[in-house]
């Protein structure tokens, strides 16, 4: 059995929310015990979509960066590394873009959806349809078998897989390995607003470096049972935000019953049940608060982290691109 390598990512487009944590972010903190582990800031794909805003996406690395460690990624455990930083993820892209049709591209759920949801029309780019093919560059040139991802980020690594197949078969190689989607047995955390998906973008986050008053304000909003007018009316649990978060963060899940018993028989208050969650919230977030805090003393040791963390990641890139050289017959010598 050869080693399992775990590569990860994120488009730095702004800081990290809790539903980052709950699908991802912890998982990975467990798996650096046991895998070695890539996790890669992808700036390169984070400017598809933000073309004229280069200062955004550079300034999110940092941030982005301080999420990772102050939910306790180790540098000593896991590599994390810039996107940017390693050009043959560039070089394998336009390697990779000869085995994959333009067609096959749009039809990716995933660039489907968001081609739809960002209103690209007649302005699409090649770059942003492309991108799913630097993501398969991404996970291939470190030998990556196991992706965790969030689910609707599974087209992108069968996308992959169909460029390994069709790179192995035509160039009569072994050298790229496929990938297997690891996907989070956690929840999908919805937004305060009670929708699917927390996100940025749809404003209904709670963000990792969101200090204590604002966690709270943004728990007072939550969305919750819209029939659950009067304090002694009975409530539902079901598709009610603060119970799906109780559910997550509440450590105290004895408690978290009873006070589900109560909500449903009625008598217990919306504002009772959120003041709850947001000490429940606090309490976990606090020592995270922290950490964050003091590295954002030191953006010099972060920074030196992310440079470290590329150096290292780019040796193995170029022991891939070796064998990619060689198999596509691009290797002429130095
Ligand atoms: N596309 C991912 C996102 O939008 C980020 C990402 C880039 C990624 N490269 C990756 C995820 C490689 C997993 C593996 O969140």
């Amino acid at each position: 059995m050869p080693e399992q390598i775990i590569l990860t990512g994120d488009r730095p487009t702004g800081p990290l929310h809790l539903g980052h944590y709950v699908g991802s972010l912890a998982n990975r903190v467990n798996l650096q015990e046991k895998y070695k582990q890539y996790i890669l800031i992808a700036d390169i794909q984070a400017l598809t979509d933000n073309v004229d805003n280069p200062q955004k996406v550079h300034d999110n690395v940092l941030q982005v960066a301080l999420d990772y460690l102050a939910v306790g990624i180790d540098p000593k455990k896991s590599t994390i590394c810039i996107q940017s930083m390693i050009p043959e993820i560039a070089e394998l892209t336009i390697y990779y873009l000869n085995l994959v049709t333009v067609n096959r591209l749009r039809r990716n759920p995933t660039i489907k959806t968001e081609i739809k949801q960002k209103g690209f029309g007649e302005h699409l780019t090649a770059g942003f349809l492309m991108y799913p093919v630097h993501q398969a560059a991404d996970i291939t040139v470190f030998r990556g078998s196991l992706v965790p991802v969030g689910e609707d980020q599974l087209p992108m690594i069968e996308q992959t897989n169909e460029i390994v197949r069709a790179f192995n078969r035509i160039y009569k190689t072994n050298v790229l390995v496929e990938a297997k989607g690891l996907v989070s047995k956690m929840s999908r955390l919805p937004g305060i607003d009670g929708k699917a998906k927390m996100s940025k973008s749809l404003g209904n986050a709670i963000f990792i470096s969101d200090d204590a008053d604002t966690v709270t304000k943004k728990v007072m909003q939550m969305y919750t049972d819209p029939d659950h007018i009067r304090v002694e009316d009975p409530g539902k649990i079901e598709g009610n935000t603060v119970f799906e978060y109780l559910d997550v963060f509440d450590p105290d899940k004895v408690e978290l019953e009873k006070m589900k018993v109560h909500y449903q028989q009625g008598g217990l208050g919306d504002v009772k049940v959120k003041r709850h969650l947001s000490q429940v919230l606090n309490t976990f977030l606090e020592p995270i608060r922290q950490r964050r805090a003091e590295l954002e003393k030191d953006p010099g040791y972060v920074m030196d982290v992310l440079i470290k963390g590329s150096h290292c990641a780019r040796e193995a890139a170029q022991m891939t691109m070796q064998g990619v050289r060689k198999a596509m017959k691009l290797d002429y010598p130095k």
